[in-house]
């Protein structure tokens, strides 16, 4: 089984999955950024897929070309699971009709609360005393997609956007590698990958 890991920040996940011996067989990253030594550091190979290359952050970004070219980089390197840890590109439709059910994401939020790229930004606008993190299967929606495991971080009065995230990143860091164990030990005894987003619900049902 292949295992990916996507970064374009510090890579502090990416550490963490390794650390927890997680079978990393290729990190990839969207822009030069830490993710990508870590992983070269610990033996792991780096690909830098650069968005720059397809418009960067431009209007004139080519979103599919980018993952096109991207869906090469992985599929070149047998991948079958795909790991986003602070992937800071969304990606086309195909990547994940592509990698179906094969995608996860942590998220710093307790979903379906706070979607988008600034969750602990937008929780504590919101006065929010608990929030914490999410492990799901991503999908062609942003934040979407069935959640696999969450935890509770709680928020103190004194923090800011920085000292929250960082308590968030921490617990993380012990619930994504646990996560991505039991999705390999599933797809490992022939689990179906999980696609499909939660239904929404009906009243009185
Ligand atoms: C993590 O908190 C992750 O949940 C967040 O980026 C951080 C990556 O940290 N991802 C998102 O907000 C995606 N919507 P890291 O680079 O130190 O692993």
């Amino acid at each position: 089984m292949g295992t990916a890991v996507l970064v374009s920040g510090t890579g502090t996940n990416l550490e963490a999955i390794l650390e927890a011996e997680v079978p990393v067989s290729v990190a990839a990253a969207d822009r030069p950024c830490r993710g990508l030594v870590v992983a070269a550091r610990d033996g792991v190979e780096a690909v830098l897929v650069d968005r720059a290359e397809y418009g960067g952050f431009s209007a004139a970004f080519d979103r599919e070309g980018y993952t096109d070219a991207l869906v090469d980089a992985l599929e070149s390197r047998g991948v079958d699971l795909v790991c986003m840890a602070g992937f800071g590109t969304i990606l086309a439709g195909s990547f994940f009709a592509k990698f179906d059910g094969r995608v996860l994401n942590t998220h710093p939020s307790l979903l379906p609360a706070f979607r988008g790229w600034h969750a602990v930004r937008d929780a504590l606008a919101a006065g929010a005393t608990v929030t914490g993190c999410t492990v799901h299967v991503a999908t062609a929606e942003l934040d979407e997609g069935p959640i696999l495991t969450q935890e509770v971080v709680e928020v103190r009065p004194d923090d800011d956007e920085a000292s929250l995230h960082e308590r968030i990143k921490a617990v993380e860091r012990r619930l994504y590698p646990f996560t991505i164990l039991l999705v390999r030990a599933a797809i490992a005894r022939g689990a179906e990958p999980v696609t499909l987003a939660r239904p929404p619900t009906e009243p009185g049902r």
